[in-house]
This record gives structure tokens, C-alpha cells and sequence, in this order.
């Protein structure tokens, strides 16, 4: 039997370039060699292409530990002079010629899961893994996904959505209106960052002039959301037209929230699989996850994060990750390795759901 070839796409333009190393190291490990050839493209933090030798090498690079050991900053000026040292040229965009069958896009953020490489790839005609583009552009933005999720019957904080523009022009009137409209804590969020870059808890009005500059430094649309209380909860979902959630996994951030040096830094977050939660409520929660997921046309798989409080029982979507984390700590695989999809079954599936054609197939 001939091998199939998967190129695998990581690295890219957004802030989570070194997590997207991360993730395709962990993904290309459970690739099966027997059936599949990988061919590893590399995105520079500038968005050139590489497919060659410095791009295996990138791939082959522990990053979590380096990452551990030194700053992002460093991180990056390493990964920017083994492209600078290698005299590869870029990728060109041949994937025909590449023989590439399938495309495993193991980018996260900007770019990479919001819906551009996929109508890149839709153009040239090549199969990828995931969402389409327009679930990978509405799940990207938080403020849409929440309008899709209240549409479809489920709910989501309270919230309003800013122009960074609007604001840093003139910001008195926006604190006035967050003022009275909201408690505190509260969090401040730009609508289309992950890995809670941008992202503030604020505790007192005083603190609010500063977290909406840090999210207006990110983003053109801002999300001021109201904190929910309860457990949080994420649900892995994979699939196409009939699409199957996993067993509910619960984090306990090991700081004020779940941020990015307690995802990726420090992994002082607790997690639980299943979800410390009565038999009900995870039912439930598993049920709302596949009604966000279908409400915004989502296919291959998403990561389906809710607030869930036992007290009231109510179920708040928080967002969807189209592309979630791969690294070895990362709930999604886990949370399949929990309902008895081991990773390498995962990926194998998410390359047959990357190659089974919608019906009918949109234009
Ligand atoms: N409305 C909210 N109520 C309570 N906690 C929140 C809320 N929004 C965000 N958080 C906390 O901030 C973290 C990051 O926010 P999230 O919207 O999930 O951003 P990201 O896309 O960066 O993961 C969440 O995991 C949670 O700990
Ligand atoms: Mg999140």
C-alpha cells in the first residue's frame, strides 16, 4: 500500500508560533509511519514557507523545555537564526509537486485557525484537517462565537464588544458605561487572541484603563465580559456530520485565571478527567458542546470550553478553540486518550475526516 503524505503545518504568524512547535512535535509523534510520510512546512513568525531541512530540525527541537529555560524572546531569536543559518529557499507553494495528499494544519491563532490558510488551501484544492473557513473565522472571534452559541440555545456571559479605535479616542464615556454595567472582577479580552494573550482579570475600576490599553495593543474589537463563576470545563469534539464529544475534562487554573504562564510556563493548572461534576451535568455539558459545535458548522474537531456551576447548574460557553493545544499536556488529546481514542487513533481519524468530502460540497 502506498503511503499517504501529510505535510505539517506549524510555527505561523500569530503569538502562539511556539505552542503551534509544540503541538506538531507532539502530533507528529503519534503519526503513524507505516501508513503516512510527514513533510514538515515551518511559517516563520514573518510568514515566509519552509519545507526543507531547517524545518524538521525546528519540528525535532524540545521548545517546552527551552522555553522553560530561557524567554520567549530567546525562543524566538533562536528560531529565527536556525532559518537564517540554513540557505533553504522557501516553500513554493507546489503541494501537487510535493506530492502532498493532506494538509495537517497544526497552527494556532491568527492565520493559521482563523479561517486564511484554510481558503488558501480550499483555492489550491488540498484536503486539511479541522474546521472550514468560516467556523475557523467565527470561532476565532469571540464576540461572534457568543452571538452563534445564544442563537443555538446556549449561554454565555454577559458582555460587550468595543472598538480599540472608538476607545483609545476617547476612553472616559467606555469606563463609564463598564461602570454601570458591570461587577467586579471583570475580564477584559481581545476578541481573536489565544493562549489568554491580552487577556486581564481586572478587580477594581482603577485597573481598567490599563487592561483595555494592553487588549487594544491586540486587537481592533474588544470583549468586556462579565466573570462567571463555576468549574471550568472543556469538552473535545471530533468529527464531521454525526460528530462525538469526549468525557468532560475540568481545569483549576493555578493562578487568578487560566493564564498563559499557568498553561505553558509553569504548569501549575490542575486538571481533571472526567470533570468533577454529577453524572447530569456532564451529560448535559457534553450535549451543549456538540450544539455549539454543529450552530457554527464545524468540522474535524474543536475544543468547547463552559463555565459550569454545580450550585445553579448552569452551563456558560466560554469560546472554541478550532485548532487546541496538541502539546503533551494539552487537554484535548487527553481528553480523547480518557473516552478511549488513543492519540494516534486521533490523528488518524482527524486525516480521514480531513479527506471525507462535505455534502454537498459548498462553492
Ligand atoms: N467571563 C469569565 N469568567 C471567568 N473566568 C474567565 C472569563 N473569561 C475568561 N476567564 C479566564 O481566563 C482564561 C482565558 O480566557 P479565554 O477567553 O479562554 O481566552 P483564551 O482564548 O486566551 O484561552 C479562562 O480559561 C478563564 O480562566
Ligand atoms: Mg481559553
Amino acid at each position: 500500500m502506498s503511503k499517504t503524505t501529510i505535510a505539517l503545518l506549524f510555527g505561523g504568524k500569530s503569538t502562539e508560533h511556539e505552542i503551534s512547535i509544540i503541538s506538531a512535535r507532539s502530533i507528529s509523534g503519534a503519526i503513524d509511519r507505516e501508513r503516512y510520510r510527514v513533510v514538515p512546512i515551518y511559517i516563520t513568525h514573518e510568514g515566509a514557507w519552509f519545507s526543507g531541512d531547517s524545518a524538521a530540525e525546528i519540528l525535532a527541537l524540545d521548545l517546552s523545555s527551552i522555553m522553560r529555560k530561557s524567554s520567549i524572546e530567546n525562543t524566538e531569536t533562536l528560531l529565527r537564526e536556525m532559518i537564517r543559518n540554513s540557505a533553504e529557499k522557501p516553500f513554493d507553494f507546489n503541494f501537487r509537486a510535493a506530492g502532498i495528499d493532506v494538509v495537517f494544519i497544526a497552527l494556532h491563532g491568527g492565520y493559521g485557525e482563523d479561517g486564511r490558510v484554510q481558503g488558501l488551501l480550499d483555492t489550491m484544492g488540498i484536503p486539511y484537517t479541522g474546521c472550514g473557513v468560516s467556523a475557523s473565522a467565527i470561532a476565532m472571534d469571540k464576540a461572534l462565537t457568543k452571538l452563534c452559541a445564544v442563537d443555538a440555545g446556549v449561554a454565555t456571559a454577559p458582555s460587550i464588544t468595543l472598538q480599540a479605535a472608538s476607545y483609545l479616542a476617547d476612553p472616559e464615556p467606555v469606563h463609564e458605561l463598564i461602570g454601570s454595567t458591570f461587577d467586579y472582577p471583570l475580564f477584559i479580552k481581545p476578541v481573536s487572541l489565544g493562549s489568554s494573550v491580552g487577556i486581564s482579570k481586572v478587580h477594581l475600576p482603577a485597573e481598567l484603563p490599563e487592561a483595555l490599553k494592553l487588549a487594544c495593543t491586540y486587537d481592533r474589537k474588544i470583549l468586556v465580559e462579565a466573570a462567571v463563576s463555576g468549574k471550568e470545563i472543556e469538552v473535545a469534539v471530533l468529527g464531521n456530520d454525526q460528530p462525538l464529544a469526549s468525557v468532560p475534562g475540568e481545569v483549576e487554573p493555578g493562578s487568578d485565571f487560566y493564564d498563559f504562564q499557568d498553561k505553558y510556563i509553569h504548569n501549575t493548572a490542575k486538571t481533571f478527567i472526567p470533570a468533577r461534576l454529577p453524572d447530569e451535568l456532564l451529560d448535559s455539558v457534553r450535549r451543549s458542546a456538540i450544539t455549539v459545535y454543529k450552530a457554527l458548522g464545524c468540522r474535524g474537531m474543536s475544543r468547547v470550553d463552559f463555565f459550569v456551576n454545580e450550585e445553579n447548574g448552569s452551563i456558560v460557553l466560554n469560546e472554541i478553540n478550532t485548532i487546541p493545544g496538541f502539546t503533551d499536556i494539552s487537554m484535548y488529546p487527553k481528553l480523547f486518550e480518557a473516552s478511549g481514542i488513543p492519540f494516534t487513533v486521533l490523528v488518524d481519524k482527524l486525516l480521514h475526516y480531513a479527506q471525507e468530502k462535505p455534502e454537498p460540497a459548498g462553492r
